[in-house]
């Protein structure tokens, strides 16, 4: 879920090797969940602008579980989409993890609380505790500014229907 989208903000840079070594800090965070899905989920900051997670998760998340993730920039007013992806978690997460730099960069990931990185994802309790992003592995492409990040898991219903959500998170990152 949300790991996979923290994975995805850090592929970026081994294609394109950054120059400049930009900071961040976390402004927001929301989460939105089905009760179908998760006891509760809360998210909050801490006052260095680190992130918390707390996830209860009461259902097993299987295969076909989808991830939709949107990276907004913040201009004048309001946002323009950089970049918005739409994956199969499960499968996305197999291909991350096959990866030996993404393995170290989990492992990295791994200090900062409990998560889940490979499917079936059964139902516990998941935390992520003080987390920031590394200075080093900020996308090179990523200039100066205000940033919305929206990850949202859901599974598509049958013949295009609605989506059926599990949990939507978003983050207002700055990067200085
Ligand atoms: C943080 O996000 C929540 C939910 O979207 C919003 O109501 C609140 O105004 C935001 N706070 C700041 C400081 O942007
Ligand atoms: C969800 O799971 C937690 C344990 O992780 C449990 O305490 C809670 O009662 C469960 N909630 C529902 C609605 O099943
Ligand atoms: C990033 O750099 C700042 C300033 O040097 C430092 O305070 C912070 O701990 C660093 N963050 C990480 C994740 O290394
Ligand atoms: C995040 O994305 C979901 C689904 O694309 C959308 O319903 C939701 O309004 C978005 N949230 C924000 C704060 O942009």
């Amino acid at each position: 879920m949300l790991l996979l989208c923290l994975l995805l903000l850090h592929e970026a840079p081994l294609a394109h090797p950054y120059k400049e070594h930009l900071q961040s800090t976390f402004t927001n965070v929301s989460v939105e969940y089905s009760p179908e899905f998760c006891g509760s989920i809360t998210g909050w900051l801490t006052p260095q602008g680190n992130l918390n997670l707390d996830i209860h998760l009461n259902r097993t998340l299987r295969q076909g579980l989808r991830t939709a993730i949107t990276l907004q920039q913040r201009v004048g007013g309001g946002y323009q989409t950089l970049f918005s992806y739409d994956l199969d978690t499960c499968r996305t997460l197999g291909e991350l993890l096959q990866s030996s730099l993404m393995k170290v960069w989990l492992r990295n990931v791994f200090r900062y609380g409990h998560l889940a990185t490979r499917c079936p994802i059964q139902p516990a309790h998941y935390d992520l505790r003080d987390f920031q992003l590394e200075n080093h592995s900020i996308p090179g492409y990523l200039r100066p500014g205000l940033f919305r990040l929206n990850d949202t898991n859901y599974y598509r219903r049958p013949r295009g229907g609605r989506r059926r959500l599990v949990a939507t998170f978003t983050l207002d990152i700055k990067f200085y």
